[in-house]
């Protein structure tokens, strides 16, 4: 990202009390769990959790852009996902279509840039035109850049990324170019990764990406985790010590 487009995405923060607006967080990282056990304890059908959960994608997006944050990645569906009941994964990517359709002028209004990170060519016709159409009407915008994680799996990537570079003419990888090969290529390493719903896991997210990122894990479930679970998030963050590996 130019200095410009930092410097321009700066100039509308809006910084609560609680946060150092010269310490937020460059990229923050989001698993979005706990969809289904919140629509559990309600006796609603997972899909309704998935369905509120949207209502937090956009209040994080939000928050994001208010803040400052120049990317945002959310893991919404794993190359794993593929293993649920088939009527829930087109309920996901009908979801995903409809939300991408229905916000793309307010993301466009707020500025906001879209990437995808995952093997896009493997998702349904109607969910990639709706992304490339996204994509193509945010892609001249210099705020926060939300990312992703579509069909993602961080293992796939790390051997997307070799095959490309080996088909690039890589002969001897460095961490620089296996980088430029990732699907998250030109991107700054999350800072900090959220995890909803309490699981102590990775889960296949981000593995090369997040070797210095702090983690955060909260109770809180995706769909109840709104701008002041991700603020309190962000000034937990703020009061740990980055260390780097050095003292
Ligand atoms: C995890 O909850 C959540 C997902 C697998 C999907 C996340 C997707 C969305 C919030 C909607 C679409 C996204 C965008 C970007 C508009 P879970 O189902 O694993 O919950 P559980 O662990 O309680 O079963």
């Amino acid at each position: 990202m130019t200095h410009h487009a930092s410097h321009a995405a700066r100039s509308t923060k809006r910084v609560p009390d609680a946060l150092d607006p010269d310490r937020i967080p460059r990229h923050i990282a989001i698993i979005m769990d706990g969809n289904g056990r919140w629509a559990k304890t309600r006796g609603l059908p997972r899909v309704a959790g998935h369905k509120m959960g949207v209502d937090s994608v956009r209040e994080a997006v939000r928050t994001c852009g208010e803040l400052g944050v120049q990317v945002l990645t959310l893991y919404a569906f794993s190359t794993e996902n593929w293993l649920r009941p088939e009527a829930e994964v087109n309920e996901l990517m009908r979801l995903l279509a409809w939300a991408l359709k229905r916000e793309v002028s307010e993301l466009n209004k707020n500025h906001v840039r879209l990437a995808v990170s995952g093997r896009f060519e493997k998702l349904p016709k109607n969910v990639q035109a709706e992304l490339t159409r996204s994509m193509e009407k945010l892609k001249n915008n210099e705020g926060l850049l939300l990312n992703l994680a579509l069909n993602y799996g961080a293992r796939q990537e790390i051997i997307d990324a070799v095959n490309a570079g080996i088909r690039a003419g890589v002969h001897e990888f460095t961490e620089e170019i296996l980088a430029r090969h990732l699907y998250t290529a030109g991107i700054p390493d999350p800072d900090l990764v959220i995890r909803t719903s309490g699981e102590m896991r990775v889960s296949n997210f981000l593995l090369w990406q997040i070797a210095y990122s702090e983690l955060y894990v909260t109770p809180t479930l995706w769909p109840d985790f709104r701008a002041p679970n991700l603020i309190e998030a962000i000034a937990e963050y703020q009061g740990r010590h980055r260390r780097f590996g050095g003292l």
